[in-house]
């Protein structure tokens, strides 16, 4: 059917997104990197306290963007809260990207980036992790002298695992001089590096932080970014008005106020991802050192066969074939030491028969 209003170039251009699975309730689900646990039993307390009242009423925002900023150690003119990364994303680059503008990206990572530099019409210059899933250092240095308009950098990646120290990050923060550098820190609990203290020292730096992953909130979306106060002020204008909900408030809070559950967690997965490391590599199978709560495995040719086989066991991880254009490479979540006996017992099964 021909459409009455013609779609906009950049939407017509772009291939339509594939969501992911549905179904997974019940299911171990190692395919999203969530909180494999759930989140803490206060937020779920926070959450059954929520009156009819606060429900009714337009959410209010600068309590929580006070004690938040207090958790965070930043000012609160220096935090935006988001609808998730994701809404953080769509903020940056509804604030600086034209339609044009080039927008720099190292792949395969997280997909969100190019959709949403795609959406606006921008170019992609997008670089590649390299076989060893090593970061380019030297040639994102080289394109960030030509100064594109946003560089978009997950650390550590999604899917690669790969984490870059303060050292490397300074570089490119030290050579982006007309480039918005976006450092994407949602597994930073599992990894313990950040740049979230620079945010004084470099005006073009933003750092995004989400409460899906270590916190368990992923249903309820919610995030921060974190940037220079005369930076937030003009993504402020950009931003929706009321784009979190009192119920994400409410969770984020609560999380924070535990904050004890969230590193006990992240504790766990840090452990149970050697333990992981140490099962693959016992059995022979490859995979790539991770600073996330996942682990990157190439199980070659029968990667199509583990995926299938552990799925009718009801273990879910996510098939990243396509990213790398070849077959073999499996993203599994890391998750609790009973959920990685299960799937390193299952794995052992399958992959000896
Ligand atoms: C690097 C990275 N950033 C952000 C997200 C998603 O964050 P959110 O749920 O806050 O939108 C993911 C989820 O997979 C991710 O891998």
């Amino acid at each position: 059917m021909k459409l009455v209003i013609p779609v906009r170039r950049a939407v017509e251009r772009m291939r339509p997104y594939h969501p992911p699975l549905e179904g997974r309730t019940g299911k171990l689900r190692l395919d999203f990197n969530e909180n494999a646990l759930g989140c803490s039993p206060a937020v779920r307390r926070a959450l059954a306290r929520l009156t009819r009242e606060q429900v009714a009423m337009y959410p209010e925002y600068e309590a929580t963007r006070r004690r938040l900023a207090r958790f965070f150690h930043v000012r609160p003119a220096e935090l935006v809260l988001t609808n998730g990364t994701d809404d953080a994303l769509r903020l940056v680059v509804d604030t600086f990207v034209e339609p044009r503008s080039r927008v720099l990206l190292v792949e395969p990572t997280f997909a969100m980036y190019r959709f949403y530099a795609e959406l606006a019409g921008a170019k992609i210059a997008a670089l590649r992790y390299d076989s060893a899933m090593q970061f380019p250092l030297q040639k994102v240095l080289r394109v960030l002298r030509a100064r594109p308009c946003v560089f978009f950098l997950a650390n550590p990646n999604n899917p690669t695992g790969t984490l870059l120290g303060r050292s490397e990050l300074k570089q490119i923060l030290e050579a982006a001089h007309n480039t918005l550098v976006v450092v994407d820190e949602a597994y930073f609990e599992f990894s313990g590096v950040t740049v979230l203290p620079w945010i004084r020292r470099f005006p073009n730096l933003v750092v995004t932080r989400t409460f899906s992953k270590a916190a368990g909130l992923a249903g309820l979306r919610v995030g921060c970014l974190f940037a220079h106060r005369a930076l937030v002020s003009v993504l402020r204008k950009a931003h929706s008005p009321y784009s979190v909900n009192t119920a994400a408030l409410v969770a984020a809070e609560a999380a924070v106020r535990e904050g004890r559950f969230v590193q006990q967690y992240a504790r766990e997965v840090v452990r149970n991802r050697q333990e992981l490391a140490r099962a693959l590599a016992a059995l022979g199978i490859k995979f790539f050192p991770s600073g996330g709560n996942f682990v990157l495995v190439d199980f070659g040719p029968r990667a199509p066969t583990v995926l299938r086989r552990l799925r009718q066991r009801g273990i879910l991880a996510r098939d990243r074939q396509a990213d790398f254009g070849r077959v073999g490479l499996v993203r599994i979540t890391v998750g609790t030491r009973a959920q990685m006996r299960r799937l390193i017992r299952a794995l052992r099964e399958l992959w000896k028969s």
